[in-house]
């Protein structure tokens, strides 16, 4: 029988939420969970669910250092971020981090959704559009941020739990 880890990154809990509905999806019951903020993550594990959240079009520092850790394992990622409504851009991200696997990994996909961001990020950008009332692009910061409030909700853990499902099926 394969052994799971999943393993994650969140500074606002947006991550958290996901990782925790993978760890509950899965069937197995040789299943670990871990935040790699608070350690303790290790590479004993066949197949690993690694999350994060997106900085700056990609995965944080600590994410691509635990990827050093996972030679010859089988590997899916999972994060959040901020834009939503584009599966373009989502892709962009998962290909951004999947490039830093490492090349004896196998990769077995990834899934993004959209977080929601603290409220100083709204704040910030209510006040540019005073100062610029007419400034297009934050207005539709703006309509991003809305859209994220919520997220991830019932229906991202929903599809998450379809992809822990199709990938636990696919392996075991
Ligand atoms: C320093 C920083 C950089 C970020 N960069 C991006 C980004 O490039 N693209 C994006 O869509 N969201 C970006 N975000 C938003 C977070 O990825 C998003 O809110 C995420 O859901 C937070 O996850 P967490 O609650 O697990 O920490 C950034 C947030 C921070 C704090």
């Amino acid at each position: 029988m394969s052994t799971y880890q999943v393993v994650y990154t969140s500074k606002t809990g947006n991550t958290k939420k996901l990782a925790e509905k993978i760890y509950d999806t899965l069937n197995s019951k040789d299943k670990e969970i871990y935040s790699l903020d608070e350690g303790g993550a290790n590479a004993d594990a066949d197949i690993y669910f690694i999350g994060f959240w997106t900085n700056r079009g990609t995965c944080s520092m600590e994410v691509l250092d635990f990827f050093d850790n996972l030679e010859g394992k089988k590997i899916a990622l999972f994060g959040t971020c901020g834009m939503g409504g584009q599966e373009e851009y989502f892709n962009n991200i998962k290909t951004n981090v999947s490039a830093f696997l490492p090349d004896s990994a196998e990769f077995l996909g990834a899934f993004m959704c959209q977080g929601e961001m603290p409220d100083t990020v709204g704040e910030k950008y209510h006040n540019i559009l005073r100062e610029h009332p007419d400034d297009e692009k934050i207005k539709f910061m703006i309509d991003n941020f809305n859209h994220a409030i919520g997220h991830p909700d019932t229906e991202d853990l929903n599809h998450i739990a379809t992809f822990v499902k199709d990938i636990e099926g696919g392996v075991s």
